[in-house]
């Protein structure tokens, strides 16, 4: 019996240009086969699984079929909720426990980068049948054959690529895959629905390609005959003039006629991956055939990976330029190739290579960063994950980008801090070369705020004077007055539930719950949150074994309000753990440079600050068991920020 290889196709990336070629000859094979009725034996005594945490019908379907076709079995998964996974088993765990069934797992999941993290854990080949809005390899190398075989080639094609670009995956692998083989990708989003910023730096740093984009109604207005030219400023190597006789690209077969369209691309508009909120007002794309009755069209075929909404008017399906049947008719001969191709090459001992990566960024002693993505897997898929970056493909030094190792996306860093020095900075460009070393040295600790930086233990680079702006009775009084509004809201005080932010803001948490608990004499629970550990780790207070957030009002407690990062991150801990009636937010402080819309219910006192401002909360307790005892108060001061490259930092 065959053997499968430990090869993952995680990203179409993942296959190179002369691995895709074979594998289109082997599906020509293929096709051939399923039209003549000769069987297939490559796939004999192996067994695939197919795990869908999301719905499918040609992929799920075509792969089964491609497999038994190969003369291998099949077991499947076609709902995750009907599995463990609903049980709350994680990824991981499946992909492992799969492994010991199956000699290949193809997985489909809603979170973006969900196939690496199957892919690692897995012991056999994984195979990505689309991460949430990354990445769908196996469509593209079903896009790709079709596209080829009514073309002859895919070198020097203009491909027009329509709608949801930003959410759709089949479009990010397709946009990769176009870039290599250095066709012209024209990218034309429905109304903001862009290619993300992502896929197009990894085009341009990869692949030096820059894709062109429009706007529908510019891409209409030249199809309407009415410009001779649609002018899309070039980048080499392969951005093009659109519909001129000019063309850059070398060896481009002379007999196609030049300043034409040779395919749309058209897309459905991702609905699942948005909210409501977040939705384009208004029709989303419509593609009927007027589009093809232009000079400039007349060659163009229609694709659409399909399943199609409204986006593709039936009156197409009759005409022999629409090629979006054959497209998922190709799934199963191509699926069949990319199999057999595997273990062809696996018994020539000849796989291709994985990418030699930089090495993700170790952050020795501090927690990895969040990803900024809410659909990143590591965001999904609790504490056993541990999110990895590297530094971002950017060029541009006055910012501080790392890339997310499993959804790609960039997360911005603003403070940056020395992991032995314990010191934190406010980035700017002349960081730039001290960070590049603190990587190296696996001393590099970043934070989304101050706030962050101190609570782990971080000190400021510099300092200026400080200033008392509130002391001992000021701040007694704020928690008094606080803790009395806070009954008075309360229809009910055995309701309540005082949640702090570690540190300050825990400590704050128990003096107002025992202010209510004075006023009352009702004791509410009390628990500290850690938004800084990993899995955000909520600690009730006062030896109670759990900590209840359902159907009750939470009083979340903070000593300081700024960016109101901090507090996100504590409310989205806190749904996360249940569904608590209210959550009222009470800060001692509030600066008021808010980044996200959160506005606190009680607010001990307003103080607006400069942005290099530090309003630091000193409270008594916090002072350790064997030193003198800190007075309550409360300091500002301007952080000196600013770092000259010629300073040493260490
Ligand atoms: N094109 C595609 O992935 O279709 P399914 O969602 O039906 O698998």
């Amino acid at each position: 019996m065959a053997r499968m290889p430990k090869y993952d196709l995680v990203s179409i990336e993942d296959l190179p240009i002369p691995e895709i070629e074979r594998i289109f000859t082997l599906a020509d094979a293929f096709a051939e086969n399923l039209r003549t009725g000769s069987p297939c034996t490559q796939a004999s005594g192996l067994i695939m699984a197919t795990l869908f945490y999301e719905p499918s019908t040609r992929t799920r379907l075509s792969f089964e079929s491609a497999m038994h076709r190969l003369g291998g079995s099949v077991i499947s998964s076609a709902d995750m909720q009907a599995s463990s996974a609903a049980k709350g088993e994680s990824l991981a765990d499946t992909a492992r426990v799969v492994s010991a069934y199956a000699d290949l797992i193809v997985v489909r999941h809603p979170y973006d980068g969900a196939a690496r993290v199957a892919a690692e854990y897995a012991a056999v080949p994984v195979i990505n049948a689309g991460d949430g809005s990354r990445e769908h390899p196996t469509q593209t190398l079903c896009d790709l054959y079709i596209l080829r075989r009514k073309k002859g080639h895919l070198k020097g094609l203009t491909v027009a690529i329509c709608g949801d670009l930003k959410f759709g995956r089949t479009v990010h692998s397709l946009i990769y895959a176009l870039a290599r083989f250095g066709a012209n990708i024209v990218a034309v989003p429905y109304g903001g629905m862009d290619v993300p910023a992502y896929v197009l730096e990894r085009v341009a740093a990869e692949r030096n390609y820059k894709l062109a984009t429009v706007t529908i109604d510019e891409l209409k207005s030249s199809l309407a005959g009415g410009l001779d030219a649609l002018y899309l400023t070039p980048s080499a190597p392969h951005q093009m003039a659109l519909f001129t006789d000019e063309n850059p690209l070398e060896k481009v077969p002379a007999a196609r006629p030049p300043a034409a369209l040779d395919a749309f691309y058209v897309t459905r508009l991702q609905r699942e991956r948005m909210a409501e909120k977040d939705r384009p007002p208004g029709g989303y794309v419509h593609f009927d055939a007027r589009a093809l009755r232009t000079s400039r069209t007349q060659e163009a075929v229609v694709m659409h990976p399909l399943p199609r909404t409204d986006e593709l008017a039936y009156e197409l399906d009759t005409d022999p330029r629409a090629v979006y049947f054959e497209q998922s008719a190709a799934g199963v001969p191509v699926r069949m190739a990319l199999i057999a191709w595997m273990l062809e090459r696996a018994g020539a001992g000849e796989m291709p290579r994985p990418e030699v990566r930089e090495a993700p960024i170790k952050f020795k002693g501090d927690p990895a960063p969040r990803c900024a993505n809410a659909s990143c897997i590591t965001r999904n898929e609790g504490p056993y994950l541990t999110p990895r970056f590297r530094l971002a493909r950017s060029a541009n030094r006055s910012v501080l980008a790392l890339r997310c190792d499993f959804c790609e996306r960039e997360l911005r860093v603003e403070y940056v801090g020395h992991a032995t020095t314990r010191r934190y900075y406010h980035f700017d460009e002349n960081l730039y070369g001290y960070v590049r070393q603190w990587i190296e040295d696996g001393a590099l600790a970043v934070f989304d705020t101050v706030k962050e930086a101190e609570e782990r233990g971080y000190e400021p680079y510099k300092r200026g004077p400080q200033r008392e702006i509130m002391n001992a009775a000021e701040i007694a009084r704020a928690c008094q007055t606080m803790a009395a509004q806070v009954i008075a809201d309360a229809n009910d005080p055995t309701s309540l539930a005082i949640v702090g932010v570690i540190s300050r803001g825990a400590m704050l948490a128990v003096r107002i719950r025992d202010l209510i608990e004075a006023d009352t004499g009702v004791r509410p629970p009390c628990a500290a949150l850690d938004v800084y550990g990993g899995g955000a780790a909520l600690r009730a207070i006062d030896g109670a074994d759990s900590f209840d957030v359902d159907g009750r009002t939470i009083v979340l407690v903070d000593d300081v309000i700024n960016s109101g990062w901090t507090v996100q991150r504590a409310m989205t801990a806190l749904w996360q753990r249940g569904r608590p009636a209210a959550v009222k937010l009470a800060v001692l402080i509030d600066r008021g440079h808010r980044a996200v819309p959160i506005r606190p219910n009680y607010v001990g006192r307003s103080i607006p600050t400069a942005r290099a401002d530090r309003v630091q909360v000193r409270l008594g307790a916090s002072a350790p068991a064997d030193t003198k005892k800190i007075s309550d108060r409360v300091v500002l001061y301007s952080m000196v920020e600013s770092i000259r490259e010629s300073e040493s930092l260490q």
